[in-house]
């Protein structure tokens, strides 16, 4: 593993076992590969791919199972953590997730039940427009991280008075929180919590914003 001279010895370890499994893993998949039976995992797709699944090899494979690993575990844990917690804040909201829920899936709550609908009917989840709202809503407060990028070569950055600085050869890094907070793109209401300003799609950002803002504001409310 690239890097793992750099790691300490216990976690190089746990590194190492890791990628023992997922090779187990990888291997045992593709022997089932022309095997009849459930192949919807990630895995199963990646080796089905026409060219890439004959031609990637065991340790690309490994990799690229582990970063789906560790990229969706995070991410959606942090995601789950700050909605229950803005949802024990706002138990009004918790009540219209829970109306959404009988509408939509019925009144027996029992889970088996309710897999069995979702897995037969995959697009009844698109129904769950305010649950879905709601962590949209809490990524836009709480998002997971920044995004960093290299600046093209003569990428002028321009600051409100209009001074430019020529960012060739930095990296640069836009600041999710910042943009997803600002008044003129989310309205006066920017700093709170309420999933309902996804049902009428980034209204500031039409009215009020320059068109840069409120392509970066529809982008994220899309997102
Ligand atoms: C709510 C859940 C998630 C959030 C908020 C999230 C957030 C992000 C963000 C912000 C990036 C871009 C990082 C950057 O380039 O600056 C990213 C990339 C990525 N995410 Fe997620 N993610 C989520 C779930 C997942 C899941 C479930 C998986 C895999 C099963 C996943 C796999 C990836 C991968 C592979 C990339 C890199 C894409 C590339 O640049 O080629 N993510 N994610």
């Amino acid at each position: 593993m690239l890097g793992e001279k750099y790691l300490p010895p216990r976690v190089g370890l746990i590194c190492r076992a890791l990628s023992k499994e997922m090779a187990a893993l990888v291997r045992s998949r593709q022997k089932m590969a022309n095997e009849k039976g459930d192949r919807g995992t990630i895995l199963d797709l990646a080796l089905q791919d026409k060219e890439y699944g004959s031609q990637a090899t065991l340790n690309e494979l490994v990799d690229q199972m582990k970063t789906f690993l560790f990229a969706g575990h995070g991410t959606t844990a942090s995601v789950n953590s700050w909605a229950y917690y803005y949802l024990s804040y706002h138990p009004d909201c918790h009540t219209k997730i829970k109306a959404e829920h009988d509408e939509v899936f019925g009144p027996d709550t029992d889970l088996a039940t309710v897999g069995q609908k979702m897995n037969s009917t995959p697009s009844i989840l698109g129904k769950l427009e305010y649950t879905l709202a709601v962590p949209k809503e809490t990524q836009r407060l709480r998002p997971i991280g920044d995004g960093a990028r290299y600046a093209p070569p003569g990428y002028i950055i321009r600051s409100a008075t209009g001074a430019g600085f020529d960012s060739t050869g930095t990296i640069l890094n836009v600041q999710h929180e910042a943009l997803q907070t600002r008044e003129e793109i989310w309205g006066p209401t920017a700093a709170e919590f309420d999933p309902e300003r996804f049902n009428s799609i980034c209204i500031h950002a039409f009215r009020n914003a320059s068109p840069r803002i409120a392509l970066v504001g529809i982008w994220h409310t899309l997102r």
